[in-house]
């Protein structure tokens, strides 16, 4: 029996960011061609200003290290300002000394989703598998865009994003663009494969999936309950995000 998630529980948001820079860093200092699996949205971008800090300083140097992105959007090109292709350029890839060859993201204009899946798949197994994955958690406890409902056994494919995820996500969209139906996403069993799990969360809105995620059923109602088959996951949030977990302890 593996002994379950690791939780660190933080004041705020900042020191969240803080942490889980730290911890991506302190892997990646002793181990320089680790591969990364990298989330997009609201959550990680303080933690990417701090791993370009980190690379500034000459902390940290991403040369030799690869990254898997978990998802893209359907239809959007990677020039997009909503595509994640665009997030993680401007986010993080254009400040580090990261091999743009060596990065990876889900192709949205893929004609063949299937294909692209299987395409996306392999290039990971090739890679090595992934070393770290980077998570954040959808408040109805998403995780990649594995809406409710995924299979666990589930890979790399197409999938219909849910009407709360596409609304939590427009504020990332020009004024009068739709956010796409579909995206491309690693599966449950795919991110279940890496061999140590991160996962970051911040604001009440988070707070009743984590304690599902943690306290409720393992269940395809809430995606990340599934993470408590990992043996190696480290969970860090800030208090407003942990206190459902308080709640039903
Ligand atoms: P957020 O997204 O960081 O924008 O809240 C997290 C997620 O949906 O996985």
């Amino acid at each position: 029996m593996s002994p379950g998630p690791r939780l660190v529980v933080l004041d705020e948001a900042d020191a969240v960011a803080d942490h889980a820079a730290a911890h991506i860093v302190g892997k990646l200092a002793p181990k320089p061609d680790l591969v990364l699996g990298l989330p997009t949205g609201e959550t990680p971008r303080g933690i990417y200003a701090r791993l370009a800090g980190a690379y500034r300083t000459g902390e940290v140097s991403f040369a030799r290290a690869s990254s898997f992105n978990l998802d893209e959007y359907q239809g959007l090109p990677p020039d997009h300002p909503a595509s994640y292709h665009a997030y993680m350029r401007e986010m993080l890839f254009r400040y580090v000394d990261i091999d743009p060859a060596r990065t990876h993201l889900p192709d949205g204009l893929a004609s063949d989703a299937t294909a692209e899946g299987r395409r996306y798949e392999k290039a990971i197994a090739e890679a090595g598998g992934i070393g770290l994955m980077v998570l954040g958690i959808g408040g109805n406890g998403h995780i990649g865009f594995n809406e409710p409902g995924s299979p666990f056994d589930s890979r790399t494919r197409a999938v219909r994003l849910t009407e709360a995820t596409r609304e939590a996500n427009r504020r990332s969209f020009p004024e009068g663009e739709t956010v796409p139906e579909f995206a491309i996403t690693m599966g449950i069993a795919t991110i279940l494969e890496a061999r140590e799990i991160l996962l970051v969360a911040t604001g009440p809105i988070k707070a009743e999936a984590l304690a599902a995620a943690l306290t409720g059923p393992e269940t395809l109602r809430c995606p990340a309950s599934v993470l408590r088959r990992h043996p190696a996951v480290t969970i860090v949030c800030d208090t407003a995000a942990a206190a459902g977990i308080r709640l039903r302890a």
